[in-house]
């Protein structure tokens, strides 16, 4: 979807038409990807590499939104990832995620990121979290319509609402500056 598009879009789809798809629970789809970090995951200060985490975190989002949608699903957007701790070589790395809102094609996963040693028994601690959107997709890479997310606990429900404001935010974020764009082009400023 282009800026403009996504823009563009109306707050109405954010109440989606997709009737004739039984709704999913949450647990449905809720995953855990777990893996230990080596020497090769690390970065020049020793400590492992940002984009090591975050492909854990694509992949494991990834197969939820597989497995909710039922079939193809890919990235649009990954937004506030936050590392909270550095992770380190010899960390055990569990990346929980889970559906938090759907769309008519699209779906808000949220992922928690999780590290405890591989060889103790100390509880594991959070060290990161990220908000990423996918879209469904058909054999020719077209959005089609997903099953609604039913939330089951009270948990799921305040994901669901802080995911319809995140989506808020999206689009109004874009809209304004696609405006701001449009306003400097409309007065010949540069790029
Ligand atoms: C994501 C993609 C399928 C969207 O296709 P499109 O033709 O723009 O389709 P739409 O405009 O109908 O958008 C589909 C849905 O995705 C959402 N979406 C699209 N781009 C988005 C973005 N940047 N951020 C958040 N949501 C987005 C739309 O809001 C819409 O959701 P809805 O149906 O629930 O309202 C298309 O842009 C694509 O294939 N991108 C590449 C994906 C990819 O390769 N990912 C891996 C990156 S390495």
């Amino acid at each position: 979807m282009t800026d403009q598009a996504l823009a563009a879009e109306s707050d109405s789809r954010d109440t989606p038409d997709t009737p004739d798809i039984p709704g999913k629970p949450t647990s449905a789809s809720r995953t855990t990807l777990s893996h230990i970090m080596t020497n090769s995951d690390t970065n020049l200060l020793g400590t492992v590499h940002g984009g090591v985490i975050m492909k854990l975190v694509d992949d494991a989002a990834g197969a939820v939104a597989g497995r909710h949608s039922g079939g193809p699903a890919v990235t649009a957007s990954m937004d506030e990832m936050a590392f909270l701790e550095p992770v380190r070589v010899g960390d055990l790395v569990h990346v929980k995620a889970q559906v938090n809102w759907t769309g008519r094609t699209s779906m808000e996963v949220g992922v928690r990121v999780l590290a405890e040693r591989w060889n103790e028994s100390t509880p594991a601690t959070q060290v990161g979290s990220a908000y990423l959107v996918f879209a469904a997709v058909d054999a020719d890479g077209k959005p089609r319509p997903v099953p609604q997310v039913i939330p089951e606990t009270e948990r799921d429900e305040r994901r669901n609402q802080e995911a319809q404001i995140r989506r808020t935010h999206r689009l109004a974020r874009r809209r304004a500056i696609m405006e701001l764009r449009e306003k400097r082009a409309a007065e010949g400023l540069a790029d």
